[in-house]
């Protein structure tokens, strides 16, 4: 396995025309990483079927412990080779995909996926990306890739190449550059290995719609329970600076993210800040924009020169209540 502390990598950045496609496929092929967009966020992307590749994500990120990592694929063909689909599993991947849901399957006995990938379980994370650079690179590589967020452990995920740049350079083989993700949140993860569909964790994708195709509601997976995404740690998603929640206006000493027309009370207390410390995540309130801004404009306002983050109110439905996950794990207390 490489070492990352001896020998750092080079860190080739590149558009993604087909010639880095085809580079990028030939690279995991190898047993190497790739970062590549998606719609939700950018992944870091290895073979998924080589424990020594899969390995080396769990390395470049400092996971602290091995999370299993979605696999993606191409195509739904693809993906009835790794897990075991029914007609409810079959509906909601044909209503959905490509896209930004994730679901939990279970494992075929044959399935070719590296253990170290799914942590040992006996289902799998599945995930057919709607980015058409993505889907070009799974049919040049010709198999399933696992691919986390590419930032490293507990930091904000990237949206763009730039962000993977400022976090990985040096433990990445290739970065595909393909502009900002559209969804800019990572993917819905839905459970349907049991009974009763579980919401794992609310992602680019609303709870709403899923249920309106499923024709009843979600269970939600409880944050402590064993079933629930390993992955979700309370405090994640952390900027470097504490986050105060529910700020109807900031303070002088904080950087503030808004969300909506601006009010009388915040027009007063924003002339108080210097302009680099406010941004807002939709002027017009609209949740699919706040979505996609959401992870970039923490790191924009992630400025050490202020003593805390003040995020305003977010409404609690659609994409809201996967921003409000976000925001929550990122003012979680650290440990
Ligand atoms: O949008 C996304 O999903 C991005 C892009 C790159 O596709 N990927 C991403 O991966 O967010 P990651 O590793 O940060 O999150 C994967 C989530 C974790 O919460 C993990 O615990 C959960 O999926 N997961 C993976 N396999 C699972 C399984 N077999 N059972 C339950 N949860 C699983
Ligand atoms: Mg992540």
């Amino acid at each position: 396995m490489t070492d990352l502390t001896s020998s750092p990598l080079h860190t080739d950045l590149l558009p993604s025309n087909p010639a880095a496609v085809a580079r990028a496929a030939t690279l995991l092929q190898a047993g190497e990483l790739v970062a590549f967009a998606t719609e939700t966020v950018y992944g870091l992307g290895a073979d998924a079927c080589n424990d020594q590749a899969v390995a080396k994500i769990f390395a470049a990120k400092n996971r602290p412990s091995f999370n299993p990592l979605i696999s993606h694929v191409a195509d739904l063909e693809a993906a009835e080779e790794l897990v075991v689909f029914d007609a409810r599993s079959r509906a909601i991947a044909e209503a959905f995909w490509p896209g930004p849901l994730t679901l939990v399957l279970p494992r075929r006995a044959d399935s070719p996926i590296s253990l170290l990938c799914s942590a040992g379980l006996d289902s799998l994370a599945i995930r057919l990306p709607a980015k058409e650079s993505a889907r070009q690179m799974l049919r040049a590589f010709g198999g399933p890739v696992a691919a986390p967020s590419a930032n490293r452990s507990g930091r904000v995920s990237p949206t763009t190449a730039a962000h993977v740049l400022s976090e990985l350079a040096g433990r990445v083989a290739l970065i595909l550059n393909d502009g900002a993700c559209a969804v800019g949140l990572e993917s819905t993860v839905l459970s349907l290995v049991g009974e009763q569909p579980l919401l794992l964790r609310p992602g680019g994708l609303s709870e709403e719609e899923i249920e309106a195709r499923l024709g009843r509601p979600l269970a939600q997976a409880e944050a402590d329970a064993p079933l629930a995404s390993p992955g979700m740690l309370a405090s994640h998603y952390a900027p470097g600076l504490p986050v105060r929640l529910n700020a109807d206006a900031p303070l002088p000493n904080e950087a503030y993210l808004g969300f909506g027309p601006v009010t009388a009370v915040q027009q007063t207390a924003l002339a108080m800040l210097p302009l680099n410390a406010q941004l807002n995540l939709s002027p017009t309130g609209n949740l699919e924009e706040a979505a996609a801004n959401l992870f970039a404009y923490l790191r924009l306002l992630d400025l050490p020169e202020r003593s805390r983050l003040a995020v305003a109110p977010i409404p609690e439905f659609g994409l809201g209540r996967a921003i409000n996950d976000r925001l929550q794990r990122a003012a979680a207390p650290r440990g």
